[in-house]
């Protein structure tokens, strides 16, 4: 195979020089350009991880869940490829447990013309991240029906799923099922605050069998070989996790989270040359636009975050980490107190680097 170079071409085409930028990477460079001198605590707007916030603590539910299979010493060895059976019947069983509603118009063209031969799935996030948008059960048909008409599957990206707090309740893509077939993502890590238990799954919904007569699904077992998977107990502990969570654990979290979206929103008024075009329906995040002609010594995203973070011991993501160059991503999955003094001290920073005409 021909090596690719840094930048250059490969078999007469242009390669793209890829932009080394990862998320966590960034966030990393981001902590280590904090004034290590500050005695003021560093607080995180970075990542969609509030497990450290005693207000976002998980459910005992899921920790007697996992207590119980750990002790049990009946998982303590290897787990099949595609995970235990019980854990996949858990799946099964509550794969619908959500209720459509109305909305919304989708750009149909704009993803028609994107769309080529070699296009081979339409990728949605729902609840989104990094725009928290939530989107209607009218959008999500039109999405079924584009994908259909251009017989491609739907990889639907649920990872937030359920994290819903606006205008339009959370819809599962599987529900249009019989129309196109979904491949569903799911995770434990948002819904229940788990992000260190690394486990998350895939659903297929696929009444006419498509993904089975196409091999989707057994390509994705082929992946799963070389996986190494969760951790085994984990796994043991999610049917009793997914029946038995009550509804008052995600109404809190939810009710904190649209509290949280709420006080990003109004402290972000504030600071002129910050703006919010879109409010968060879902999710931890939103993307805020910089206003860079009224900044002085800033010379984009990139600058912004590292000198706030040198500054002010806050951390942001720059929009360029997911894409949006001279845009922020704020995740606001921070205790209210937290997000407040972050807010307060973001605006210190815009007012000492404002332009003075
Ligand atoms: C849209 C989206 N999908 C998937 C993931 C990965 O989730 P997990 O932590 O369960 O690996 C994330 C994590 O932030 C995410 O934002």
């Amino acid at each position: 195979m021909e090596k690719v170079k840094e930048s250059g071409t490969m078999n007469n085409c242009e390669v793209e020089t890829p932009k080394n930028i990862t998320i966590k990477g960034i966030i990393s460079l981001l902590m280590q350009s904090v004034d290590e001198k500050c005695d003021r605590s560093v607080i995180s707007l970075g990542m969609g991880d509030p497990s450290a916030y005693s207000c976002f603590h998980t459910t005992p539910i899921a920790q007697h869940a996992v207590v119980d299979a750990f002790q049990s010493d009946k998982f303590n060895g290897y787990s099949p490829t595609v995970g235990l059976p019980q854990t996949r019947r858990g799946l099964e069983v509550r794969r619908f447990d959500l209720l459509p509603d109305k909305g919304w118009e989708v750009d149909r063209d704009a993803i028609e013309v994107l769309a080529d031969q070699n296009t081979v799935a339409l990728v949605i996030i729902n609840p989104g991240n990094p725009c928290g948008n939530v989107y209607s059960y009218q959008h999500l048909k039109e999405i079924a029906d584009i994908a259909e008409k251009l017989k491609i599957l739907v990889i639907a990206d649920e990872v937030y799923g359920h994290l819903a707090f606006g205008k339009n309740p959370f819809v599962p893509m599987g529900v249009f099922g019989s129309t196109v077939p979904v491949l569903t993502l799911g995770s434990l890590s948002k819904r229940w605050i788990v992000p260190g238990w690394r486990l998350g799954w895939f659903v297929t919904t696929d009444p006419s069998g498509k993904f089975i007569k196409t091999k989707v699904v057994e390509h994705i077992k082929k992946y799963f070989d070389i996986l190494g998977g969760p951790a085994t107990f984990i796994q043991a502990a999610v049917p009793y996790i997914l029946e038995q969570t009550d509804e008052v654990f995600f109404k809190k979290t939810i009710n904190i989270l649209k509290q949280a979206s709420e006080i990003c929103c109004d402290r972000i008024k504030e600071i002129p040359c910050i703006t919010c075009p879109h409010k968060p329906q879902g999710s931890m995040a939103v993307m805020m636009k910089l206003n860079l002609p009224l900044l002085d010594d800033i010379s984009d995203d990139i600058d912004f975050c590292f000198k706030l973070a040198k500054e002010e011991s806050v951390i942001i993501l720059p929009g360029t980490a997911v894409g949006l160059k001279d845009w922020l991503r704020i995740t606001f999955a921070a205790d209210p107190a937290s997000l407040e003094e972050a807010l307060v001290r973001v605006k210190s920073f815009c007012q000492r680097h404002t332009k003075f005409i």
